[in-house]
C-alpha cells in the first residue's frame, strides 16, 4: 500500500455484516464492519496497523517490539501478540497504576511473554514520563543485544495509517458489491490512527463512503492540531494527491461521556442491548461508547431514518474484564444468575 510492503498475517477481508434487529429497532440501515475477528491475540484494529509496523521493524532488523499506553492498552496486546507469533521480545510501557489485579488486556499480555512496565503517575507531563521510562526499558534490553523497534500510542504514526488506508478500499469494495456504497462509516476515536487511515483510503480514491469519527474522550485543542499536522504529514510522506482542512474531518465530539474509560451506564446499556439483538459484544472503552454516541444521535435526529450506517468493530474485547467495568455490569447482570442450594 502507498509504496510499502506488509507482513501480511491476517485474514482479509473481515466480514461486513447487516444488523436485521438494531436496523429495525433503529429504523436505519445498519451494517458492521467486523475488525473485532481480526485473527490474533483476541482481533482488533491494531493488527492492520502493525502488518505494516512489524515490516519495518523488521526491514530494520529489529529483534524487539516496545510500544506505550494505559495499563490496559488493547495495542500493547496487540503488539504482543504480533511480537509472540513473529518471535521477538515485546514490552510494554505504561504511564499507570497497577490495577490491583492481572487481568483483562494485562493477563494476555504477560500471557504472550511480554514485559510490562507500569511507571507510577508523577504529575509531570505524560509525554516526558513515557520518553524517560521507555528510553530506560529500551537501553536494558539493547545491553542485552536486543534491537528494539519503537512504535507510539495506539500505533499511530505515518506507517501507522496503512492498515486503515486498505481497509478504506476494502470497505469500498465490500460495499459496492452490497449495494451500500451511499454509506457512512462510524468509527471509535482514540490516538486517531484508524480514523486518519480511513479518511486518506477514502477521500484519495474518492471512494462514495462517508466516515464519521466518533471521539471517545475529550477532543481538546491538543487532537484538534494533531488532526490537521497528522493529515499533512501523511500526505508529504506518501505523496497523497488529496487536500483537507480540519472541517474536513467528522469528528462527533459531544459522546465522550466526560473522560476516557470511564465506567458509565449509557455505555454499559449500549454494550448489553447490542449483545442480546445481536450477539456481538462490545467493549465499554471504545467500541461500546462508540455506538452508544450513534443510539443518541438516532435519537437525536443527527442521524437520519433511513441511513445506511456501517460501524467499525475495532475490537477491545477484553476491556469488559477490567475490575472498574466488570463490578459495574455485576451490579445490573447478577439478578438473572439463579444460585440453587
Ligand atoms: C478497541 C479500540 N477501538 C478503537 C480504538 C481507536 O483507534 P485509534 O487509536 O487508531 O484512534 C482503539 C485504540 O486503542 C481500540 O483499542
Amino acid at each position: 500500500m502507498l509504496g510499502h510492503d506488509k507482513v501480511s498475517f491476517l485474514h482479509l477481508p473481515t466480514p461486513l455484516e447487516y444488523l436485521p434487529g438494531i436496523s429495525q429497532d433503529l429504523g436505519v440501515e445498519f451494517y458492521i464492519k467486523r475488525d473485532d475477528l481480526t485473527n490474533l491475540g483476541v482481533g482488533g484494529n491494531k493488527l492492520r496497523k502493525l502488518e505494516y509496523l512489524l515490516k519495518d521493524a523488521q526491514d530494520q532488523g529489529a529483534t524487539m517490539l516496545l510500544t506505550l499506553g494505559g495499563a490496559q492498552t488493547n495495542h500493547g496486546r496487540l503488539t504482543a501478540a504480533v511480537a509472540a507469533k513473529y518471535g521477538m521480545k515485546c514490552a510494554i510501557v505504561c504511564v499507570d497504576d497497577y490495577p490491583g489485579e492481572l487481568s483483562a488486556n494485562l493477563l494476555l499480555d504477560r500471557l504472550m511473554g511480554a514485559e510490562v512496565v507500569l511507571k507510577k503517575d508523577d504529575g509531570r507531563p505524560e509525554s516526558v514520563q513515557f520518553a524517560e521510562t521507555a528510553a530506560a526499558v529500551k537501553a536494558r534490553y539493547e545491553a542485552q543485544g536486543e534491537k528494539v523497534y519503537e512504535i507510539p500510542i495506539g500505533g499511530s504514526n505515518d506507517i501507522g495509517i496503512l492498515g486503515y488506508f486498505e481497509c478504506a478500499q476494502e470497505l469500498t469494495a465490500q460495499a459496492k458489491e452490497m449495494g451500500i456504497s451511499d454509506a457512512a462509516v462510524y468509527a471509535a476515536v482514540g490516538s486517531i490512527g484508524t480514523y486518519m487511515g480511513l479518511f486518506c483510503g477514502l477521500r484519495e480514491s474518492r471512494s462514495p463512503l462517508g466516515l464519521v469519527g466518533v471521539a471517545i474522550s475529550p477532543f481538546l485543542d491538543a487532537k484538534e492540531k494533531r488532526i490537521v499536522e497528522y493529515f499533512n504529514s501523511v500526505k508529504q510522506t506518501f505523496g497523497l494527491t488529496c487536500d483537507a482542512v480540519r472541517e474536513d474531518f467528522r469528528i462527533e465530539k459531544d459522546y465522550t461521556r466526560g473522560a476516557y474509560n470511564n465506567p458509565c451506564k449509557e455505555v454499559r446499556d449500549a454494550v448489553r442491548y447490542m449483545a442480546r439483538r445481536e450477539a456481538v459484544i462490545l467493549d465499554p472503552c471504545y467500541t461500546g461508547k462508540a455506538f452508544a454516541g450513534i443510539l443518541d444521535m438516532v435519537r437525536e435526529g443527527k442521524i437520519q431514518k433511513g441511513s445506511k450506517i456501517i460501524f467499525l468493530h475495532t475490537g477491545g474485547l477484553p476491556g469488559i474484564y477490567t475490575r472498574h467495568h466488570r463490578v459495574e455490569f455485576e451490579k445490573e447482570l447478577i439478578d438473572g444468575v439463579t444460585i440453587l442450594d
